[in-house]
C-alpha cells in the first residue's frame, strides 16, 4: 500500500516536472522566428560578432532552450528578441510577419506580449516601489485597472500562493527586504499575473540553491502548461535544458551549431561542441571519487 502511494507521487511529478515529449510543436503557429540574425559590436578597433547569422523558429506554447558557454552570444540574442537591441543584419519575425518596432507605440504593443526574467532578480525591480505596487502594476498593465480593490487583492494573493509566498507577509515591504529566493518567486508571481504570450528567461535560477531552483522551474513549467505561453530559456546547463525543453538550440561563438527536438539533440548529438557539452555534465548517480580530492 505504501509503495502504491509512492508510485502515484512519482507519476504526478513526472507529469508536472518535465515536458510532454510526444507533442510536435512544429505544427503549432509560429510565434517568434528569425532569419540570419546578426549583431556586431565595434569598440574602437575591436570588432566582435556576438551573434552570427542565426535562424530560428519558436512556436506557440513551445519551451525552447538556448544553450551555450559564457560569451557565446546568448544575452545579445535575447536583447534582440526583446527589442532592446537592433540586429546589425537579418530579420526577426513576430507571428510570421516581419517584426515592426520602429515607433514607440509599436514597441510598447510588442512589449505587451513579451516579458523577461533575468539572472539577477534584484535588477528586475524598481527598488523604490513596494511589492504591492509591483504586483498592482501587473494587473493594471493587463488593462484591469477598473477592478475593485478586493478583486485586485484576490488576484495578488492568488499569484503569491502560486509561488508559495504569502501576500500578507509581503505587503508594505520593499524588494530589498526579500531574500534572493523570495525575489525569484516574486518574479514568477509577476509572470503569473501578466500571462505574457512569450517569456524570455535568461538563467533565471542561477542565484538560488538547487532545491529552490527545482521549485522555481516547476512553477515555470506549470505556468507554461496552464497558459500556453512560449518560453525561451537561456542557460549554459545542457542537462537542465534536456529536462525541461521541447527544443534545444546549441550556440557556440555566436552561431547555432545544432538545433532540434530536445531528445534528438541530446541523445543523438551531431556537432562535436554538443558532444563536449554533454560529456561535461556531472554524472550525479556515480559515487564521488574522493581519493582524487586534495
Ligand atoms: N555592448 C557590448 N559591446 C561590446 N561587446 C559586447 C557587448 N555585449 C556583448 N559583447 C560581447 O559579445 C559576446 C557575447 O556576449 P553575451 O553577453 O551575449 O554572451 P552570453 O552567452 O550571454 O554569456 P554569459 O553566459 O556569460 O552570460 C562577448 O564576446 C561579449 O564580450
Ligand atoms: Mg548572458
Amino acid at each position: 500500500m505504501k509503495n502504491e502511494t509512492h508510485n502515484q507521487t512519482d507519476t504526478r511529478e513526472s507529469v508536472t516536472f518535465g515536458t510532454d515529449r510526444n507533442k510536435d510543436f512544429s505544427k503549432e503557429p509560429l510565434c517568434l522566428s528569425g532569419k540570419d540574425v546578426t549583431r556586431i559590436f565595434q569598440n574602437g578597433k575591436t570588432v566582435t560578432t556576438a551573434v552570427d547569422h542565426v535562424s530560428f523558429e519558436f512556436h506557440k506554447g513551445e519551451l525552447v532552450s538556448i544553450v551555450g558557454e559564457s560569451g557565446s552570444g546568448k544575452t545579445t540574442l535575447s536583447k534582440m528578441l526583446l527589442g532592446l537591441l537592433e540586429p546589425t543584419s537579418g530579420q526577426i519575425f513576430y507571428r510570421g510577419e516581419p517584426r515592426d518596432i520602429s515607433t514607440g507605440a509599436k514597441k510598447r504593443r510588442y512589449w505587451e506580449g513579451i516579458q523577461a526574467i533575468f539572472q539577477d532578480p534584484f535588477s528586475s525591480f524598481n527598488v523604490f516601489h513596494k511589492i504591492d505596487d509591483v504586483l498592482l502594476d501587473c494587473i493594471n498593465m493587463r488593462g484591469m485597472r477598473n477592478l475593485s480593490k478586493d478583486e485586485k487583492f484576490a488576484m495578488m494573493s492568488d499569484a503569491c500562493s502560486f509561488v508559495n509566498l504569502k501576500f500578507a507577509e509581503l505587503t508594505n515591504k520593499y524588494p530589498f527586504e526579500l531574500s534572493g529566493g523570495q525575489m525569484q518567486r516574486l518574479m514568477i508571481a509577476r509572470i503569473f499575473l501578466l500571462k505574457p504570450e512569450i517569456l524570455l528567461a535568461d538563467e533565471p535560477t542561477s542565484m538560488i540553491d538547487a532545491c529552490s531552483r527545482a521549485t522555481i522551474l516547476d512553477m515555470l513549467l506549470n505556468l507554461r502548461n496552464e497558459t500556453g505561453m512560449t518560453v525561451i530559456f537561456i542557460t549554459h546547463d545542457i542537462g537542465l535544458a534536456y529536462y525541461i525543453s521541447d527544443s534545444i538550440y546549441i550556440m557556440e561563438h555566436g552561431k547555432f551549431v545544432e538545433k532540434g527536438r530536445a531528445e534528438e539533440v541530446i541523445l543523438q548529438p551531431k556537432a562535436s561542441y554538443t558532444k563536449r557539452l554533454i560529456s561535461d555534465v556531472p554524472k550525479i548517480h556515480e559515487p564521488w571519487d574522493l581519493s582524487t580530492v586534495g
